[in-house]
Order: structure tokens, then sequence, then C-alpha cells
């Protein structure tokens, strides 16, 4: 495992109250098209899932696939994720790095990646997950990252951008803290370029509020 950064902590801390997230009343719409558009992307596929977080998505994708590796950097999002239904045998969750995944059990013919993708770097640290990410997949493996678009007014405002094009939001969690996240808003030509070396054919659905990347690995 990398060391732990603010971002690692942060998402520790936050793991009780994660899912608020998705319960915005504006995003209500759009979430219920992708709890149906995942699953049936990734339907009758092994599943290598990155930074599954409290299992959110896992849990919908779980019910098509043939199975799931959920991982994670953090115990304390995983240990509520295995509070979540699944069908029996069908997921597996554990600890994983995102820049260093660990083996799955199964060969993995599908890979999923949900609100990740903007904690990550632009340039050098995006091209690193990516390659990882996909090392750890079968040639043909169907991928999908979804993420968040940027909506002034929903979204929580920039707080600033670095000198390599990075931006950070101020978040506060409900023990008082607050944290300097890392939040960065890619657009279609900048995901395409970035998988453009990996992927046999990328699609992007945009909706309100969310952005879904898929395709196929070379
Ligand atoms: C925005 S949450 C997404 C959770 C989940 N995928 C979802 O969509 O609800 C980001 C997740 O990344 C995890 N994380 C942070 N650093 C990581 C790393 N280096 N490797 C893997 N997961 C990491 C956090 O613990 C957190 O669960």
């Amino acid at each position: 495992m990398t060391a732990a950064t603010e971002m690692t902590d942060y998402y520790a801390r936050r793991a009780q109250e994660y899912e608020a997230i998705y319960a915005k009343p504006e995003r209500q719409a759009d979430l219920a098209a992708l709890r149906v558009r995942l699953p049936e992307l990734l339907a009758g596929r092994h599943v290598y899932e990155v930074a599954c977080g409290t299992g959110y998505w896992t849990q919908f994708v779980a019910q098509k696939a043939a199975s799931v590796f959920a991982t994670d950097y953090n115990e304390e999002v995983l240990a509520v994720a295995r509070t979540k239904t699944a069908p029996p045998g069908r997921v597996t969750f554990a600890r994983g790095d995102a820049f260093a995944p660990p083996p799955a059990p199964v060969a993995c013919d599908g890979a999923l990646a949900a609100f990740w993708w903007s904690h990550v770097r632009r340039g050098a640290q995006t091209a690193a997950f990516v390659s990882a990410f996909f090392a750890r997949t079968a040639p043909g493996a169907r991928f999908l990252f979804l993420d968040n678009r940027y909506v002034a007014g929903s979204s929580t405002p920039l707080a600033r951008t670095d000198a390599e094009g990075n931006t950070y939001q101020l978040r506060r969690l409900n023990d008082g803290t607050t944290h300097e996240v890392l939040k960065n808003f890619p657009d279609e030509a900048e995901l395409r370029a970035a998988l453009a070396p990996h992927a046999a054919r990328i699609e992007w659905e945009a909706s309100d509020y969310y952005w879904l990347v898929w395709g196929e690995r070379s």
C-alpha cells in the first residue's frame, strides 16, 4: 500500500456519512438511470472494482455480474460495504491500492471505477492509475468509469487550481473537520486521450450530473 494521504484519511473519516451524496434530490433521475446502466454494461462479467468505497455501486453491479472483486484502500469503508446484500458468493471485498491493485481471485473480463478518476492527479498519476487498472484485466475486457460533472449550485465549489490544472474542494465532515480534497472534472477529450493507449473502443455517455465512459480493452 502507498502511504495514507489527506484524501485516504478523509474517506476513512467519511465512511459512515458517505452515502448522503446519493440523496441529493436534483440528482435522483440520473442516479436511477445509472443504477440500471452499470449492471447492464457489466452483466455476466467477472468485474474488478477499484475504490469501491461503501459498495454503493457494487451492490447493483453484483445483481448481474458473474462476480465482483471489490477493493478499496480504507478498511473503514469496506466495513460498511460488507453489510450490503448481494447474491451469495458473488462479491469479494479486499483492501487494495488503486495504484498497485492486488491480484483478483479469478481472471477479470470487466473493470469498474466509480468516482475515483476525479481524485487522481492529471498527467503522470492518471497514466499510472490507468496502466495499473488495465493490467488487472484480460484483453477485450469491458471497462467502465463513472464520475461527476461540475454543476454550479449542486457541486461543492472549487477552492483552488494548482499549476498542473488539478482542482480542489474544501469539504466539511460531521465531526467538524475540514479537508482539502483533490477533485478534477475531466472532459470527454481528456478521458479519451488517457484511455486511448489501452482501449479498442471508447464510449462516452453524459447526463446532467455525471459522465460515464466505457469500452473494451485492447
Ligand atoms: C469518492 S469515493 C468512491 C467510492 C465508491 N466507488 C462510490 O462510487 O460510491 C473514493 C474512494 O477511494 C478510496 N481511496 C482513496 N485512496 C485510494 C487508493 N489509493 N486506492 C484505492 N482506493 C482509494 C476511498 O477510501 C474512497 O472509498
